[in-house]
């Protein structure tokens, strides 16, 4: 990780000046983008999706591991400033899809095939997010909910949804926010 680390040394420093200076960012730590970065490369994932770009910090990781395994990151965010913040902070990475938009109007456009999907917008909305995504995930893919211990109820019916769902194996991670694992599987558990 400090060999990545070294290498993206500018940007990442940026991304910690405006964590210090600019509120209202909601970054994920750093241990959990270490995670993400992590979990695209195990995965081998090619097709990202992530719901809650803010300034692009976690798409920043998200990128950087995808780089490797030649995937692209397609990440939604509906407030503008912080669409143009993640846009000036990810000129680093060719393989990044923005879109400004709310994830609800746009998450029926997407093609299926979807191998690696990150929810970190509106925590009241995960449920509704998952119920348009669910029919365009790969077999194998990996949907990761940050928030959970956070935000303990605005996410349960996120979580319960998950838990009881026979289609995947998840696991929650009392990591910084909490976040949860799924793994989208065609065997049942
Ligand atoms: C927790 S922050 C995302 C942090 C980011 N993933 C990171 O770790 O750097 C959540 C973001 O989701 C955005 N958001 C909230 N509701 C949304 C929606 N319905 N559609 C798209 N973006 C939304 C917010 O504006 C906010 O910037």
């Amino acid at each position: 990780m400090e060999k990545i680390k070294q290498q993206y040394q500018e940007t990442l420093a940026r991304f910690a000046e405006q964590k210090a200076n600019i509120h209202r960012l909601w970054n994920i730590e750093e241990e959990s983008a270490h995670l993400l970065f992590m979990l695209v490369l195990i995965r081998q994932a090619k097709y990202i999706l992530e719901i809650g770009t803010s300034n692009g910090y976690s798409t920043f990781w998200l990128a950087a591991a995808a780089a490797q395994t030649k995937g692209t990151v397609h990440t939604i965010e509906v407030d503008e400033q912080r669409y143009k913040l993640a846009k000036e902070n990810l000129k680093i990475h060719d393989n990044i899809l923005q879109y400004h938009a709310r994830a609800e109007d746009l998450l029926m456009d997407f093609e299926p095939g979807i191998d690696f999907l990150f929810i970190d917008a509106g925590k009241p909305g995960y449920i509704d997010n998952i119920d348009l995504l669910e029919n365009k995930l790969a077999p194998g893919a990996v949907v990761i909910a940050d928030n959970i211990c956070s935000h303990p109820e605005t996410t349960a019916p996120y979580r319960n949804y998950i838990e009881n769902n026979p289609a995947c194996f998840s696991q929650v991670i009392n990591l910084n926010a909490g976040m949860q694992l799924a793994y989208f599987t065609e065997i049942q558990g």
